[in-house]
């Protein structure tokens, strides 16, 4: 069945693409990160999908934690201010830490948590992003690994929301307009 699917108005990526992209990044993150015990850092909630297939593509010892540092809320734009909602349980002093995100937007989010690692004494601060929406970008941030570029669509799908739903489906799609249309009025 895919009562789901029914929200869909096309796939962007399939379940195939994602898992290419995953073992293209853990090869190249496998290398880099080698002998460095990195910490891997997911952004709860969006990234937590790439984070479980990303990190088992990984072949380096490392350690995991999550932040949760939101700023859409459960809505649809950026409000553009973000705020702690989880914070991390590691300390970051010392640590090459590696960021997992689902997807780089205006860019606040990323900067915010790498400028709060750096401040936090961290040894290096880099990200592993699936999706990169570079047209939308407000802040200057380096994306030091990235999935795909993205052009300016709402995606959803594998982690990614639209109100707080549709993160469980397997591959990434373009909502149907009358979905949005329904709740954004
Ligand atoms: C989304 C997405 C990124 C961020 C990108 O998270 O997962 O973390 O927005 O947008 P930006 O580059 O404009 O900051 P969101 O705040 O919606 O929280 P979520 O991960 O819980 O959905
Ligand atoms: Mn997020
Ligand atoms: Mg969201």
């Amino acid at each position: 069945s895919d009562n789901m699917g029914r929200i869909i108005d096309h796939k962007l990526f399939t379940e195939e693409d994602i898992h290419e992209i995953c073992v293209r990044l853990g090869k190249q993150l496998t290398e880099d990160y080698a002998g460095k015990k990195p910490l891997v850092v997911g952004a709860l909630k969006g990234a937590i999908y790439f984070l479980t297939d990303l990190t088992k593509q990984m072949d380096v010892e490392q350690q995991l934690d999550f932040i949760d540092v939101s700023s859409y809320g459960d809505g649809f734009e950026s409000t553009g201010k973000i705020e702690i909602v989880h914070d991390l349980a590691a300390d970051v002093a010392g640590r090459d830490v590696l960021i997992v995100e689902d997807i780089v937007d205006t860019g606040l989010t990323l900067k915010f948590m790498k400028d709060l690692l750096i401040e936090r004494g961290a040894k290096s601060v880099k990200c592993c992003v699936l999706l990169d929406k570079e047209a939308r970008r407000t802040t200057e941030v380096e994306v030091e690994y990235y999935g795909s570029k993205v052009g300016n669509e709402f995606v959803v799908g594998y982690g990614m929301d639209f109100l707080n739903m549709y993160r469980n489906l397997p591959y990434i799609g373009i909502l149907k307009p009358e979905i949005i249309d329904k709740y954004i009025k």
